[in-house]
């Protein structure tokens, strides 16, 4: 049941710290610098060139993330979405990878670009949540990322276990593929074991909630972001839209000014998210925005300069930028279900959608 709470997705986002203290569990070792998947030994991925990651909808935004994580560890990746695959998939040969970003295991677009990248003669591997599920039984290989069951049709903890487990399977393939552990390994696996708590002390001062009151009129909410940045700021809309059915948009930082900048007015908030990848640039980004009316709403740690532009902070803490994002997608996920909760929407089964999408 839901417990103490008034909806699954307000009770999932509170289980994050939990979700993801299993998703480490035992897999990393921050003493060491080690990270040990199971079933996934050194050597595993030796021989692979290439990556594909392919998903849809939130899980993409997850694919997102683990293929810029897999190209800053030096991996040549891309993420695909899944429903375009089998009119849009680059070439793929015994030597790629494909991996298939899914929650359930059971998305039928997913399950569709798995089969023709199986089909192309590709290595393939599923990072999901269901053991059992059909993507865990027909790729060749399967990570699960622990989330427990996922009640709400929005996912939220599961988008950031998906998260987590990319960015070590990026660091296990950079590893076996280039022989080389990539530096920040020393500063990411201490951020990562300290993510529970981190996550725990931020819902509970998280202001979200006055946030989400405060800009509830607006015509539109825009979400900004660079690097792995981007991946969040398309979730944050993608979140926002779905629960609360109001118009919300993603973009890249620097895609502000080539012409969304011309939707931005006073009745448009603009969620900046700052990981710590070109920051300045971001903040001159929201800025721009700033400049046009648009009240800027800074994702950051208390300490950055951007607090001081901005109208208004949700405060993340300062953690390796591989992590950075995943806070500050775990604040607008407060901010969705707070703003949604405020409309009087149905929250845990938005008009229009089911949990699993089992059609092409
Ligand atoms: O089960 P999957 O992860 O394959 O589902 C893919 C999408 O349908 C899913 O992520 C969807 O976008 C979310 N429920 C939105 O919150």
């Amino acid at each position: 049941g839901k417990g103490e709470y008034d909806h699954f997705m307000l009770k999932e986002i509170h289980e994050q710290p939990t979700s993801l203290a299993q998703a480490i569990e035992g897999r990393i070792d921050p003493e060491a610098g080690r990270i040990s998947l199971e079933g996934f030994d050194p050597g595993t991925f030796e021989g692979v060139d290439s990556v594909q990651l392919v998903a849809c909808g939130t899980s993409y935004h997850a694919a997102l993330y683990g293929s810029l994580a897999l190209n800053s560890a030096g991996v040549q990746a891309t993420a695909l979405l899944a429903n375009e695959y089998s009119v849009a998939a680059p070439p793929v040969d015994d030597d790629t990878l494909v991996i298939a970003v899914s929650q359930s295991g059971e998305t039928a677009d997913t399950l569709s670009a798995l089969r023709r990248a199986k089909r192309h003669g590709a290595d393939t591997l599923t990072v999901t949540n269901v053991v059992g599920s059909t993507a865990a039984r027909e790729a060749d290989d399967a990570l699960f990322i622990r989330a427990g069951p996922e009640i709400g049709v929005a996912a939220t903890k599961t988008f950031s276990s998906q998260a987590v487990m990319l960015v070590l399977l990026a660091q296990r393939i950079a590893d076996d593929t280039r022989g080389e552990v990539p530096a920040d390994l020393e500063s990411l696996l201490p951020d990562l074991a300290r993510m529970p708590e981190g996550i725990d002390d931020l819902l509970e001062t998280s202001e979200a909630d006055a946030v989400a009151r405060h800009y509830l009129d607006s015509e539109a909410f825009f979400f900004i972001g660079r690097g792995l940045g981007f991946p969040v700021a398309l979730e944050g809309a993608l979140k926002f839209k779905e629960i609360t059915y109001e118009h919300a948009e993603g973009f890249a930082s620097g895609e502000l000014k080539h012409g969304p900048l011309a939707l931005v007015t006073p009745e448009t908030p603009v969620f900046a998210i700052f990981t710590g990848e070109e920051d300045e640039k971001t903040l001159k980004n929201a800025e721009e925005a700033q400049t046009r009316g648009a009240p800027v709403i800074a994702v950051c740690p208390a300490d950055h300069r951007a607090v001081e532009v901005a109208d208004d902070h949700l405060e993340i803490p300062d953690v390796d930028s591989d992590l950075a994002g995943l806070f500050a997608n775990v604040q607008l996920q407060l901010v969705s279900y707070y703003a949604a909760d405020l409309l009087g929407r149905p929250i845990d089964k938005p008009r229009n959608l089911a949990k699993s999408v089992t059609v092409e």
